[in-house]
C-alpha cells in the first residue's frame, strides 16, 4: 500500500492537539468582541498579483502559488492584510469609519524549516480601517496584548517592541543616511539582530554607504529605548520631531490602559512586510528565546494600492504556532478531557429503543449523549463512559424499565439515584 505521509511543515490535529487551538480561538474571539471588532473571512486562495509588489520580497518567495484549471495564476493566502484591503476596496465607501474587523485564517508559506515557522499556521487579524490618528494603533496593540493575557499570559511573559518607520527614516537621515539608501538600511536592521556583527557592519558600509564613524553612530542608534533621550538629541531635527509626535502620543494612551509595562521602544523593528508606513510592533516571549509571536503595524497605503478607497489602515497578525509553544512552556495548556454529559450503559438488545428514545429527548434538550452502538458487557460500557468523560451514566436494564426508571450514577462520586427517564435534564 501507499505509504501517505503528511506533508513537512503541515499539522495534523487529532482532538486533544485541536482542543488547544479552540482554547486559543476562543479566547482571541473574545478579546476581538470585547473591543468591538467584527468577525470576517476570505477565500483561501486569490489571484497572485494581490501579493507580488505589496507583500514584499520575502513572503512572495514563499508563495504556494499555481496555475488553475482556468488558466489562471493564483496562491493560496500567505497573510490576510492583502485580502482585506481587496475586500474593502469594493465595499468600504458606503460604510461607517472607522471599520474594526477581525478574522482566523488558515495561512500557507512556504518556509524554510525551523522553530515556530511551519508551512501553514492560524493568525489572528484585527485590524482598524479608516483612523488614522495614534488612538487606532494603540488600540490594536492593547487588543494584541489582551488577546495573550487572556490566555494567561503576563508581563513576565511577553513584550511588545515597537518602532515607526516615519520615526526610524528621519534618524537615518539624522545619522547619515542618503535617501536612496533607505531600503537598503531597512533591509539590513530587519535582519540585524540575526547576523554577526561583522557582517551588519559590512552590509552598512557596502550596502548602505556608510564609513565606520556612520555605521557607530546607527549601532548606537538602534540600541536607543527611550523617546526622551531621542527628543534630547535629535529634537532640534523637524523630521524627527514631527515623527516623534504619534508615537508619544500612543506611548501615552497605552500607558493610561495600564499596558505602558508590556511595550519598549526598539528601532530595530522594521518589520519584513512592504506595505507598512507608520508605527510597526512585534510581540516577543520576555526572554527573547522564540520567533515572534505577532506581528503588526500601520499600513496608510495598501487600500489604495489594491484599487480601493485611499483609507488609512492598522493592524496585527499573531500566529498560532510560537504561542502554542509558549503557552506549553508556561504550562498554561488547559489538560484535554473529553466530556459528554451522558453515557448509556444499555443492558440487552431489548432496551435499545428506549435507550434511543431517551437519548433523543436529552440531545433535543441540548445535552450531550453516548452510548454503545452494539451490544457489549456492562463493564465495557462502563470503560467506554469513562474514556467518553461521561458525566452520568444511566444505566437501563429490564428491571428497570420494568420498574419505569433508569439508574443515574455520577461518574464523580459514585453516587446514584433512581429516577423517571422524563426527570432528567
Ligand atoms: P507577519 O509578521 O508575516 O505579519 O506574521 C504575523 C505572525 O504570524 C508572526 O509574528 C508569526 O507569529 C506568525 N507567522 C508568520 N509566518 C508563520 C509561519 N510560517 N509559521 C508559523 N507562524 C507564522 C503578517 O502576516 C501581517 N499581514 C500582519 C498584519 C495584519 N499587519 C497588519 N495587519
Amino acid at each position: 500500500m501507499a505509504d501517505f505521509k503528511r506533508l513537512p511543515g503541515f499539522r495534523d490535529f487529532p482532538p486533544e492537539d485541536l482542543a488547544l487551538r479552540a482554547h486559543v480561538f476562543d479566547a482571541w474571539r473574545r478579546v476581538a468582541i470585547r473591543y468591538g471588532f467584527r468577525e470576517y473571512d476570505g477565500p483561501p486562495v486569490e489571484p497572485l498579483d494581490l501579493y507580488v509588489e505589496k507583500s514584499g520580497e520575502e513572503i512572495v518567495g514563499q508563495l504556494y502559488n499555481f496555475e488553475d484549471k482556468g488558466g489562471r495564476t493564483v496562491s493560496l493566502r500567505p497573510e490576510m492584510t492583502p485580502s482585506l484591503a481587496r475586500i474593502l476596496g469594493d465595499r468600504s465607501r458606503g460604510m461607517a469609519k472607522p471599520i474594526r474587523w477581525f478574522t482566523i485564517p488558515q495561512l500557507f508559506r512556504y518556509e524554510r524549516q525551523q522553530r515556530g515557522r511551519l508551512r501553514e499556521h492560524y493568525q489572528w487579524n484585527v485590524d482598524i480601517v479608516g483612523e488614522e490618528s495614534a488612538a487606532a494603533d494603540a488600540e490594536v496593540l492593547a487588543v494584541a496584548i489582551d488577546g495573550l493575557r487572556e490566555l494567561g499570559l503576563g508581563v513576565d511573559d511577553f513584550r511588545a517592541r515597537v518602532s515607526d518607520r516615519r520615526l526610524l527614516t528621519a534618524l537615518l537621515g539624522a545619522v547619515g543616511v542618503q535617501d536612496d539608501r533607505l531600503p537598503a538600511a531597512f533591509a539590513v536592521i530587519d535582519k540585524i539582530e540575526r547576523m554577526p556583527e561583522d557582517k551588519a557592519r559590512g552590509r552598512l558600509l557596502d550596502e548602505v554607504d556608510l564609513d565606520d564613524a556612520g555605521a557607530d553612530r546607527l549601532r548606537a542608534l538602534l540600541e536607543c529605548s527611550s523617546l526622551t533621550e531621542l527628543r534630547n538629541q535629535f529634537g532640534e531635527r523637524d523630521a524627527v520631531r514631527d515623527a516623534l509626535a504619534p508615537l508619544e502620543e500612543y506611548a501615552a494612551i497605552l500607558d493610561a490602559m495600564g499596558m505602558g509595562d508590556f511595550v519598549k521602544l526598539d528601532l530595530k523593528i522594521v518589520r519584513g512586510l512592504a506595505y507598512y508606513t507608520g508605527i510597526v510592533f512585534e510581540l516577543f516571549d520576555a526572554q527573547g528565546e522564540l520567533r515572534a509571536i505577532c506581528g503588526g503595524g500601520r499600513y496608510d497605503r495598501l487600500l489604495e494600492l489594491v484599487g480601493g478607497e485611499p483609507l488609512p489602515a492598522v493592524g496585527f497578525g499573531m500566529g498560532d504556532v510560537v504561542l502554542g509553544e509558549l503557552l506549553a512552556e508556561r504550562d498554561l495548556v488547559p489538560p484535554y478531557r473529553p466530556h459528554v454529559d451522558y453515557f448509556l450503559v444499555v443492558i440487552g438488545q431489548e432496551q435499545r429503543s428506549h435507550a434511543l428514545g431517551i437519548a433523543t429527548r436529552l440531545r433535543a434538550q441540548g445535552r450531550s449523549v453516548a452510548y454503545p452502538l452494539r451490544d457489549q458487557s456492562v463493564r465495557k460500557q462502563f470503560k467506554a463512559a469513562e474514556n467518553e468523560g461521561a458525566r452520568t451514566v444511566l444505566v437501563l436494564g429490564p428491571d428497570e424499565a420494568a420498574e419505569g426508571i433508569v439508574v443515574a450514577r455520577d461518574m464523580a462520586t459514585g453516587q446514584e439515584r433512581r429516577i423517571a427517564p422524563d426527570a432528567l435534564e
